[in-house]
């Protein structure tokens, strides 16, 4: 170890060691420096020399980097999921919104009664769960009015009493549907005809004042709940369109599922994902996923866990619930979609389920009592709950004879999704309730699984009674990973960076799995994205130990955010990455997966600067990282000792410049980009770094392995 072996902050003379081989008395040379009272230094020797000096060991081994330090973390909050990345355009498309979700909604919530010309009607929706559910030749003894699946109970029944032109419903999407001319669209729905013979539905995509967007007409329903699809080209380009289904024949029709995709989806996945925001997330090169919570797993009461078993298979047939976040989930993005986003992205999959307890903060917002909301799974019920978990490790890697592997199968997919991790567990308070339920689980899959590395957690904060009493179970049953979390301000970074270099090496390793710097009004400011840069020098600095981080949250929709700052913001037209984005995207792209010490000299202690070395091997290239977030330029002489053949320019992209209290928005969504130009580089050079800025200078050829 040693001072190569951390960021130092030595306050030296750059040339100080130079001086003193040569003339021996370098501590005057030192004095001259800081206090001009050397007066019987030699005065020839002094040049204007840089600021700092950064000595690299570009020849040395180094220490590993974790080939997963950078990942990302998916949670549905702020409409992360349904009305975000879920390409899914119509909302509430199965008439399972209720009050309990929000107050102010029910079953009809974005929808409403369309009559047109002398047509006249009503519409209810009604209630009632199939006997013979899934069963297509049973079907036709179900009762006349009931759901197509008892997980999906409420279906629209429409009354026409008179067809007129045409009696149905319309839906107002996300903030309105957004489309794009000459794109194609997947419509359908499941129908049942009640009573009466009923006749063809027309599906139309309408603009403003009712023009039409595009149409098909989809059959005569029968008396079997039936589903229905065709594609819509659309006419034009608009972004406030409505879907609107209609009807002619008079009588009773039942309708469910009601849903339109852009053909076009990330990976033209069916029931995929919106291909711009989703391809902004793959430009992270994110190594892992992390889904689908944070908060959302261990739920607002016992209830209100996410239950993976419940968001997967046929969409109608899976079991909707409340978004704790204040919303609906209609879990079209479930699991085998999660698993499958990954491997789209290159990613390993890191799912997270509860540990057998909800959250802390469980009906807090009636009750007021936050932290005091923890309850645990009856006793009776764990052993069902852990075979939930062991059957979700079947369900990502098990062969297609097995019963969830075939499920797998079923959905499309008979390779296993290689998972590798499995997180247990999200900031719970450490109670005896949770303590039991945790070992239980862990015990179960480690015995089972051995292959699976279980991530524990300790608490939502990098310090206090969770996080001690977090680690101490950690020690405890010698977890191999532990998942610690921490929002704070941008100085707490700064203040912080040598934070891990003090964890234990022969303690458990971190996954640092949500973090972000809370700047000011929660605004991703420059500032903020500086300061997560210096911290991620000392990530990689320590990424021995700390090997895998992922910022959180992800993803925000404007006018729909319940947590501020968040990586990437957007509508249902625009997407608008954060200068904290690009800075998460720059680690990550350059990575590395070596560590090389390196000694700085020159830097003061208070002062904002921060710097990392690194190799990658499979190219041979170095990178260096150099974070300057004060208000003046510095320069630097950047040496090389022990750097094999290198090309003599760099390629240098630059991030920040400018008001560091300035961000992205919708405004000026590209006020920050990197920015990417050549750079003159050697065995020594000199470099300076402008003011409020994060540079990366890669430089190719130093030895590949
Ligand atoms: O990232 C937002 C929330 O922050 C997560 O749901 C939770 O784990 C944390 O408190």
């Amino acid at each position: 170890m040693g001072i190569f072996d951390r960021f130092s902050r030595v306050y030296l003379y750059p040339g100080a060691g130079k001086f003193q081989a040569r003339f021996g008395f370098g501590v005057a040379g030192i004095c001259w420096l800081l206090y001009g009272c050397a007066s019987n230094a030699p005065v020839a020797e002094v040049v204007p020399a840089p600021d700092t000096t950064i000595t690299v060991r570009a020849g040395t081994t180094g220490k590993p980097i974790s080939p997963e330090l950078f990942g990302i973390f998916f949670e549905d909050i702020n409409y992360a999921a349904d009305g975000g990345l879920y390409a899914e355009l119509v909302q509430n498309r199965s008439f399972e919104y209720s009050s309990k979700d929000r107050k102010e909604w029910q079953a009809l919530t974005a929808w409403e009664l369309v009559q047109r010309g002398d047509g006249h009607g009503s519409v209810t929706v009604e209630k009632g769960a199939p006997r013979y559910a899934g069963n297509p030749i049973l079907a036709f003894l179900n009762g006349a009015e009931t759901s197509i699946h008892p997980n999906n109970p409420h279906y629209a029944v429409l009354a026409v009493t008179t067809g007129g032109a045409g009696v149905g419903l319309a839906n107002a999407g996300f903030d309105g549907i957004a489309l794009k001319a000459g794109d194609e669209y997947d419509v359908s729905l499941f129908a049942r005809q009640l009573v009466g013979s009923g006749g063809p539905v027309t599906v139309r995509l309408e603009g403003k004042n009712g023009a039409l967007l595009g149409e098909t007409v989809l059959p005569n329903p029968t008396g079997i709940w039936t589903k229905y699809s065709a594609t819509i080209e659309a006419m034009a380009t608009a972004d406030d369109a409505r879907l609107v289904v209609l009807t002619q024949g008079e009588g009773r029709l039942a309708l469910d599922m009601i849903s339109l995709f852009p053909h076009k989806t990330f990976r033209n996945r069916p029931n995929g994902l919106r291909a711009d925001l989703a391809q902004v997330i793959a430009d992270l090169n994110p190594k892992f996923v992390r889904f689908p919570g944070g908060c959302l797993v261990h739920g607002d009461g016992l209830d209100n866990m996410y239950r993976w078993k419940d968001t997967i298979g046929p969409l109608e047939q899976r079991r909707e619930q409340r978004n704790l976040w204040g919303y609906h989930q209609s879990v079209g993005l479930g699991y085998f979609e999660y698993f499958q986003f990954a491997e789209d992205i290159g990613a390993t999959p890191l799912p997270v389920v509860a540990a057998g307890v909800c959250c802390q903060n469980s009906g807090a917002w009636i009750t007021g009592k936050w932290g005091e909301g923890q309850e645990g799974l009856p006793e009776q019920v764990m052993p069902a709950y852990i075979q939930d978990v062991l059957d979700l490790v079947e369900y990502a890697n098990g062969p297609v004879t097995s019963t969830w592997g075939a499920r797998r199968a079923a959905a499309g997919h008979p390779e296993p999704f290689n998972l590798k991790y499995l997180g247990v567990g999200n900031e719970d308070r450490i109670t005896p309730a949770f303590n039991e339920r945790f070992a239980m689980i862990y015990n179960a899959v480690k015995e089972k699984h051995p292959e699976i590395t279980v991530i524990g957690t300790v608490g939502p904060f990098p310090d206090g009674e969770d996080y001690d009493k977090g680690w101490k179970i950690a020690d405890q049953l010698k977890l191999p990973l532990v998942d610690e979390h921490g929002y704070k301000p941008p100085q707490w970074y700064w203040d912080n960076l040598e934070r891990f270099d003090k964890y234990d090496r022969s303690r458990s390793k971190v996954y640092l799995g949500e973090w972000a710097a809370h700047d000011e009004e929660r605004r991703t400011t420059l500032r903020s994205a500086l300061a997560e840069a210096a911290y991620m020098t000392a990530l990689e600095r320590n990424a021995d130990h700390v090997v895998m981080a992922s910022y959180a949250p992800l993803l925000a929709k404007r006018g729909h955010t319940q947590w501020n700052p968040d990586l990437i913001y957007f509508t249902n037209t625009d997407v608008v990455p954060t200068v904290n984005y690009y800075m998460q995207q720059l680690f990550s792209v350059n990575s590395g997966d070596t560590y090389l010490p390196a000694r700085v000299e020159g830097v003061k202690h208070a002062e904002k600067f921060a710097f990392s070395s690194v190799r990658d091997s499979g190219s041979g290239d170095l990178i260096l990282k150099v974070v300057n977030a004060a208000a003046s330029a510095k320069s630097l002489r950047i040496e090389l000792p022990g750097v094999g053949g290198m090309a003599s320019t760099a390629v240098k992209t630059v991030l920040g410049g400018g008001d560091p209290m300035d961000v992205n928005d919708f405004d000026q969504p590209q006020r920050f980009l990197p920015d990417t130009s050549t750079l003159a580089v050697g065995p020594a050079f000199d470099y300076e770094a402008p003011p409020y800025s994060l540079t990366i200078i890669r430089i190719q050829g130093t030895g590949k392995k």
